[in-house]
């Protein structure tokens, strides 16, 4: 269970640029509609009894407010993202600043590595799996996984609407996840399939919806709209859904798991300073 999130408000968050197939500068975020929609998943984390984390908004960075990409994190460890797109590389200084300030053992990959944090980069159980193909180069995994002193598997994601790994795969956890099949090439999708328990397959226009960019917690696993259309595979898996509208956050490629790094378990973080609490 996730007793800790880390968010950033989106004060600054807009389309200033395209990176992935979803961001037009054309088609403007209306600010007000996504801080109600950034608000709403932030009240219910709290009503959950998560607790949030702030990270610092900062001018200019329009694509702070997804902090998933911040970094991936395992126990005090945190290997930092090396961003692909320039666009998004002024970021990982104050992504550093806000890991150490929690207490995280901050590594970092040579800089010819790119890495996108927990986007590309998450676990079932102990196991981490590992996006590849757009954003994070494949030769990264390795040295990922050694500095958390994790085993690690590689996936290749093959349609760019699913840049990121965390758009089309979802552990909800050790044994049940969600994803896409259309997203994985067929060996990855082998892999996949040979070491998950349970795979709740997410059909390609539901997973268009940003459902798998989901976060499960406890019996409930909060997403976008189409997260609804899984009701009943989920609801097999032991699991409720919440859907929330990210309509805003679409616009820029991105959803609920995006909008949030988990920090902790709980247990995991008894292990760092509980008093540290970020500056703003
Ligand atoms: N506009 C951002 C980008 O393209 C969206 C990032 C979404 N984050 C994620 N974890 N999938 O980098």
């Amino acid at each position: 269970m996730t007793a800790s999130v880390l968010m950033c408000r989106p004060d600054h968050f807009g389309i200033e640029y395209e990176i992935n197939p979803w961001m037009h500068v054309a088609v403007k975020v209306d600010h007000a509609l996504a801080e109600a929609q950034w608000d709403a998943l932030y009240r219910t984390y709290l009503d959950l009894g998560v607790e949030v984390e702030l990270a610092t908004p900062v001018a200019g960075l329009p694509d702070m407010v997804f902090t998933a990409n911040a970094a991936v994190l395992w126990d005090d460890r945190a290997v930092l993202s090396n961003f692909h797109h320039p666009e998004r590389q002024g970021e990982e200084v104050h992504w550093r600043q806000e890991l150490e300030r929690r207490g995280f053992d901050v590594h970092e990959l040579p800089r010819a590595l790119s890495f996108e944090g927990a986007g590309d980069a998450l676990f079932v159980g102990d196991r981490l799996f590992c996006g590849y193909g757009f954003r994070t180069d494949r030769d990264s995994h390795r040295p990922v996984a050694r500095i958390l002193e994790v085993d690690f598997v590689s996936l290749e994601l093959i349609d760019p609407r699913f840049y990121h790994l965390d758009t089309c795969f979802c552990p909800l956890d050790a044994t049940n996840v969600l994803a896409a099949p259309d997203a994985f090439a067929p060996e990855s999708l082998r892999v996949i399939r040979d070491l998950v328990p349970n795979l709740i397959e997410v059909p390609v226009e539901v997973a268009a919806g940003f459902a798998c960019n989901a976060m499960p917690l406890g019996g409930h696993v909060l997403s976008s709209l189409t997260i609804s259309q899984l009701e009943a595979p989920l609801k097999a898996a032991g699991y409720t859904p919440i859907p929330h509208a990210m309509g805003e956050f679409l616009k820029a490629g991105g959803g609920v798991r995006c909008l949030s790094l988990p920090l902790g378990d709980g247990e995991r973080g008894k292990a760092r300073d509980p008093d540290a609490q970020p500056a703003g």
